[in-house]
């Protein structure tokens, strides 16, 4: 496939996403409506928020490849860069405190919802930091794809 049709794969495919993250955000509502648990809906609500998040990248990748070039240069970032490199530092303070707290909750009994969270919040904050690494590649132009 030519960089060109595997471009218009893309594009067709995040237009398709959209809906579905759009579906989504709609579902997690009617869950919220229909009850009064405090993990239901918190849950559903993070899966809310995640699902316009989703869909705003999904919009930055289809624009990308249509209408606007978009890239990482060292121009465009250098202002932010030492704010970003600092931002890293608080997102690895938060994968530890993380981690430390399951380690407290490790054999105890009567915790599941908050292992549960807990593991929740662990894999968000990893998700940061590995975020924030990549970019750093990207930025670079070390990236693996493209
Ligand atoms: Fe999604
Ligand atoms: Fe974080």
């Amino acid at each position: 496939m030519s960089t060109k049709e595997a471009q218009e794969k893309i594009v067709a495919n995040v237009r398709k996403w959209k809906k579905i993250e759009n579906a989504a955000v709609a579902s997690t509502a009617r869950v919220i409506e229909k009850t009064e648990n405090p993990i239901v809906r918190l849950v559903m609500e993070i899966i809310g928020r995640d699902s316009q998040m989703h869909h705003r990248i999904q919009e930055l990748i289809e624009d990308s490849l249509t209408t606007k070039a978009i890239a990482i240069s060292p121009e465009e970032v250098g202002e932010v860069w030492g704010l970003i490199e600092k931002h890293l530092e608080i997102e690895k303070q938060t994968v530890a405190l993380a981690k430390s707290c399951l380690q407290e909750i490790e054999g105890k009994k009567g915790m599941l919802v908050q292992a549960y969270l807990l593991e929740y919040l662990l894999k968000d904050e990893e998700k940061h930091d590995t975020i924030l690494e990549k970019l750093i590649e990207v930025k670079k132009g070390m990236y693996p794809y493209g």
